[in-house]
């Protein structure tokens, strides 16, 4: 379904991305796994289309999309929660929700999902007519998730989407991205937290310094001595 071939992505001198190839087969969770810095959210925008790629190419479903602008990208049914769970803080819940579906042409659709997103997160719906800022952390982060499913998208990327959350938020979180999975959304999930990342997904990659230095099914990456003792405490 997604395809990186050779990706590259500088920002001046600094080399984020070094020749970076990953698939991701439709109906996967997949995991990008790695320290801090190590390229993992680049690879993610220059996906979007948000960052240039120095060389390589990204195939989605057959589509080249390495020089696609971002919005096209969208509309080829990739959506990108990024890290830090951006919403719109001034503008209110059900704004934000809507922006999500801004390219969308099936309007009656869209607010059919709306109402369905908001059977689904109960605490938005009470919120709705909020600013998204006066949320807490872990709402922002449901509102940012749910911004991105109203794009309806065929492959949702999630850019460490549990970091700085509550441990309840943690598990929640968790639980909604496997239960996304399970409806049919493939899924690439960038994420710190190894053990957590590997409990949850299909394939993993593990990033050091812009390149992919261990890939594998995510019972064979658990159970690799080298990673387990660098990133999963022995
Ligand atoms: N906008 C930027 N300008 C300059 N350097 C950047 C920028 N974004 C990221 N970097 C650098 O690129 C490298 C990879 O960063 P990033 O992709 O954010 O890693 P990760 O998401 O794995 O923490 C790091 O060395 C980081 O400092
Ligand atoms: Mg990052």
């Amino acid at each position: 379904m997604l395809k990186l071939e050779d990706i590259s992505v500088h920002y001046g001198s600094t080399v984020a991305v070094d020749h970076v190839s990953l698939s991701v087969e439709e109906g996967e969770l997949v995991t990008l796994i790695g320290a801090n810095g190590a390229g993992k959210s680049s690879t993610l925008r220059a996906i979007s289309g948000l960052e240039p790629l120095k060389g390589g190419s990204i195939t989605f479903e057959g589509w080249p999309i390495e020089r696609a602008r971002p919005q096209d990208i969208i509309e080829r049914g990739i959506a990108h929660c990024p890290e830090g769970r951006r919403v719109f803080p001034a503008l209110t819940v059900r704004e934000n929700l809507e922006m999500g579906a801004y390219r969308r042409l099936d309007r009656q659709r869209a607010r059919a999902d709306l109402d369905g997103l908001l059977d689904r997160f109960p605490r938005l719906r009470e919120r709705l007519a909020q600013p998204a800022g006066t949320l807490s952390g872990g709402e922002q982060q449901m509102l940012a998730i749910a911004r991105a499913l109203m794009a309806r998208p065929r492959l949702l990327m999630f850019d460490e989407p549990s970091l700085g959350l509550a441990p309840n938020f943690v598990e929640q979180v968790f639980a909604l991205v496997d239960e996304i999975r399970a409806e049919g959304t493939t899924v690439l999930m960038v994420e710190q937290n190894a053990y957590a990342a590997l409990e949850l997904c299909d394939r993993s990659y593990l990033l050091e310094t812009g390149r992919v230095v261990c890939e594998g099914a995510a019972q064979d990456m658990l159970a690799n001595p080298e990673i387990r003792r660098a990133y999963l405490g022995g």
